[in-house]
């Protein structure tokens, strides 16, 4: 097992001094939903058929992030769902008349190429792989624009045909990019804010905040110290494509359950994904009641007191009731006064180990994606804020 003993970030303050004439970090809010529909039903198994062993389906998408966007001269606005488990931004095409049928795609946008005059055709060869049937559209180049960055001829597809009525705004690692060939990965969005000069190093910074909150944070190129207690732990990535990290076991009541893992940290997802042999006990051990079909999720009273220790040796991660035991009617958008657990049998993701919202809302994640490592604490959520830029390895 690798795990790195913490770092303590002792090189900023002293870089701080010799800071560029622009803070180096670009930060913008990311809004949390609740799904009433089939909005994000099909983000799910984006990358089933792909080239690539990893990044991971999603599936039973009920609450996900969003970022504010918009592309091309003038402006074309978009809200885009946030995926550190996929690399491309891809946005609806208006020539979508198949997904975006009853206003369907009016939250995320649609883009009309022929209203920018910043906007570039590069091939009709954006495919991804879908669990039924597949996504395509064209590649292109226009201009970004996410909170203050603005990054012209920015790489993206136009989608003509995906299902799931929601944009994806892909900011995992560079080289797992929805292209056939390698020779056509290109800078996707965190490597171009670094090109450009916007931050000093290709990596960020994610605070998801409370499940209370409606809004959380994403910090490239920095790390918010006030957002949680002591120092990150520091751990290797263990693929070069995704954010799999190793960890020891799934803790409960002072158990170990499961083993030594390795698990994908996907915003993109909105619960947690176990293997059976951590599953089935833990399912035992807290009461879970039957699986509810609607949201394959297990019922688990209201009541019910549940907090889980998620431990990476150096570092324990606690995910709290508040996580886990879930009121049904706000996530489906009726008055079901029932309850169900945050977490499910890695059987609904295709046997993938997903670490996804309901343990990312209670970790402070600094995802390093140029030193293949991410850095890792308790979170703390505040309001208060002490930022510093990221220079140099975690
Ligand atoms: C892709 O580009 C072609 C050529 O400009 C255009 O005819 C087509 O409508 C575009 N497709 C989408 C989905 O926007
Ligand atoms: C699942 O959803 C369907 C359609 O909305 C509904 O009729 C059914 O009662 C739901 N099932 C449960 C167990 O809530």
């Amino acid at each position: 097992m690798l795990f790195p003993n913490t770092l303590i970030l002792a090189v900023l303050s002293a870089v701080a001094s010799a800071a560029p004439t622009h803070p180096k970090f670009v930060t913008f809010p990311v809004t949390k939903h609740h799904k009433h529909s089939a909005l994000v039903q099909n983000h799910l198994s984006a990358r089933q058929n792909s080239p690539q062993p990893l990044p991971v389906p999603l599936s039973n998408q009920e609450t996900f992030y969003s970022v504010a966007l918009s592309l091309g001269t003038p402006a074309q606005n978009f809200n885009c769902l946030l995926d550190t488990g996929s690399s491309d931004l891809w946005v609806y095409s208006v020539f979508d008349t198949t997904d975006c049928v009853n206003n369907a795609c009016s939250f995320t946008g649609q883009f009309t190429a022929a209203d920018s005059s910043t906007y570039t055709f590069i091939n009709e060869d954006y495919q991804i792989g879908y669990v039924s049937g597949s996504a395509s559209g064209n590649w292109s180049t226009d201009t970004l624009t996410v909170g203050t960055a603005t990054l012209p001829d920015f790489q993206f597809a136009v989608a003509g045909a995906a299902p799931g009525a929601i944009g994806v705004f892909g900011v995992a690692l560079e080289g797992s990019e929805s292209v056939s060939n390698a020779k056509d990965e290109y800078p996707n969005f965190p490597v171009q804010l670094k090109n450009q000069g916007y931050i000093d190093r290709v990596a960020y910074s994610l605070y998801l905040n409370s499940i209370d909150a409606n809004e959380g944070t994403l910090l490239l190129g920095g790390i918010d110290e006030a957002k949680f207690n002591g120092d990150l732990t520091v751990l290797d990535l263990q693929s070069s494509q995704a954010f799999l990290v190793n960890y020891n076991s799934i803790n409960y009541n002072g158990n170990n359950y499961g083993g030594q893992n390795q698990a994908v940290l996907d915003s993109g997802t909105s619960y947690v994904y176990i293997p059976d042999e951590a599953f089935d006990p833990i399912a035992k051990a807290v009461g879970l009641g039957a699986l509810n079909p609607n949201t394959t999720l297990n019922y688990i009273d209201c009541n019910s007191q549940v907090t889980l220790d998620f431990d990476f040796g150096a570092t324990t991660i606690t995910v709290e009731t508040s996580q886990l035991v879930i009121p049904l009617g706000p996530l489906l958008g009726n008055n079901d006064e029932r309850c169900v657990f945050g977490i499910q049998s890695y059987e609904y993701a295709e046997r993938n180990i997903i670490f996804g919202d309901v343990f990312l809302r209670n970790a402070y994640v600094v995802f390093d994606l140029e030193g293949q490592q991410v850095g890792i604490a308790q979170v703390q959520y505040s309001d208060s804020s002490n930022i510093q830029p990221i220079t140099g390895p975690l």
